[in-house]
């Protein structure tokens, strides 16, 4: 099984790529029917009519929906997760006083815009402190109080793979009415979950990480209790009727349904959204949970490497299982490491104090022993 994963990509077996949360190389499929949209455009130009507006769109609106165990209604198309994150702030207002939680080395995207919303509102932005034992729910559990307002975590942590159990922490954030936000762009593609058990309010997700999508296309998810709120933008594609080109002049209050409202200018994305599709489908088809079943067998190889090695690791129960951030006391900082390692053909990441290593579906157990062949190498010299 694991072989065949390879077959979807063109790889180059010189390079170990082990940096699938930074971003993912393209499936062959994927970059075909990007070919095929723009020899369109180049060749058959003429051929763009108003259904490709919003027929493809609403193809990649059901695979993530489908992915995600949601409702296409409940599914927007935005163009990065600063987008949604803003459309989130725009939507949720904060009392004076009250708190948003947020772990400690949040991802900029995350933050950034809760700062302002703290700003806006006379609210307070508190961070969770990154717990020693490696247990990020437990610590949010135990922070989360009556004036918590708004929590927003994501399933894993970017730079190392921790966990965030959102049952538990969705329980506890309701318990205290407060709303619930997350992040599942270090996830989505590679590690199963269904929005179902964890109701956020507001969800997003990059597109061209474990999703194996092209750059510029992202996805937000909105609860029922939000679909009637304000989208980031006036544009013409979300009011209602916008299919008829010919009566877009007949300017209208009313919006497309559900969560349609909150897609952004141009979402329809001619080039891009077919590619989105494909590399969602072909997630579908393999599977997530057999997907993450290659991925965490590799990972669990790697760990027990590295601490052979002497690698710091986080403690395996609480990590997702796809991703490791390991670090050394021989490098303090990581980036000297990661750029041998990248010299001799073996790409991960630094991120924080951490080299963090994020196989995908595309490696194998020889990209595994040609990692920790050079990392053995590096410590003995
Ligand atoms: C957790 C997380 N969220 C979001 C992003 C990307 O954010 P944006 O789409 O705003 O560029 C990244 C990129 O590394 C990320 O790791």
């Amino acid at each position: 099984m694991s072989e065949s994963f390879q077959d979807f990509f063109q790889l180059n077996k010189e390079i170990v790529y082990l940096n699938a949360a930074a971003w993912s190389p393209m499936p062959i499929a994927s970059a075909q029917a990007g070919v095929d949209a723009i020899t369109r455009r180049t060749a058959r130009y003429w051929e763009t009519i108003p259904s490709d507006f919003f027929d493809a769109s609403e193809r990649l609106r059901s695979k993530v929906a489908t992915l995600w165990g949601t409702m296409p209604r409940n599914v927007a198309l935005i163009p990065s997760v600063s987008y949604g994150v803003e459309t989130a702030v725009k939507n949720l207002r904060l009392q004076p006083g009250q708190e948003i939680l947020l772990p400690q080395d949040d991802f900029p995207s995350d933050v950034y815009p809760w700062i302002e919303a703290a700003r806006r509102d006379g609210a307070q932005l508190n961070f969770v402190h990154r717990p020693e034992n490696g247990d990020w729910t437990g610590a949010f559990l135990a922070c989360i109080s009556p004036k918590t307002a708004l929590v927003s975590v994501p399933l894993a942590d970017w730079t190392d793979g921790a966990y965030f159990d959102l049952k538990q922490i969705s329980r506890r954030a309701r318990e205290v009415g407060a709303r619930f936000i997350v992040d599942v762009s270090q996830s989505f593609g590679v590690v199963p979950f269904s929005i179902a058990d964890f109701d956020p309010d507001f969800l997003f997700s990059t597109g061209y990480k474990w999703q194996l999508g092209p750059y510029g296309m992202a996805y937000l998810y909105v609860a029922d209790r939000w679909l009637d709120g304000q989208p980031l933008e006036n544009n013409w594609i979300n009011r209602r009727g916008s299919e008829d080109f010919s009566r877009l002049i007949e300017y209208r209050g009313e919006y497309q349904d559900g969560a349609r409202r909150f897609d952004a200018g141009e979402r329809s994305q001619f080039h891009l959204t077919p590619m989105a599709v494909e590399s969602l489908s072909l997630i579908y088809e393999l599977t997530v949970p057999a997907i993450f079943a290659h991925v965490t067998s590799l990972v669990a190889d790697i760990y027990e490497g590295l601490q052979g090695l002497g690698f710091n690791l986080p403690p395996a129960q609480f990590l997702a299982g796809h991703m490791l951030g390991a670090r050394h006391r021989h490098w303090p900082d990581m980036n000297p490491l990661v750029k041998r390692l990248r010299d001799r053909g073996v790409h991960v990441s630094a991120r924080g104090s951490a080299m963090r290593i994020a196989p995908h579906l595309y490696n194998d157990r020889q990209d595994v022993a040609r990692l920790l062949g050079i990392l053995a190498g590096e410590i003995k010299s």
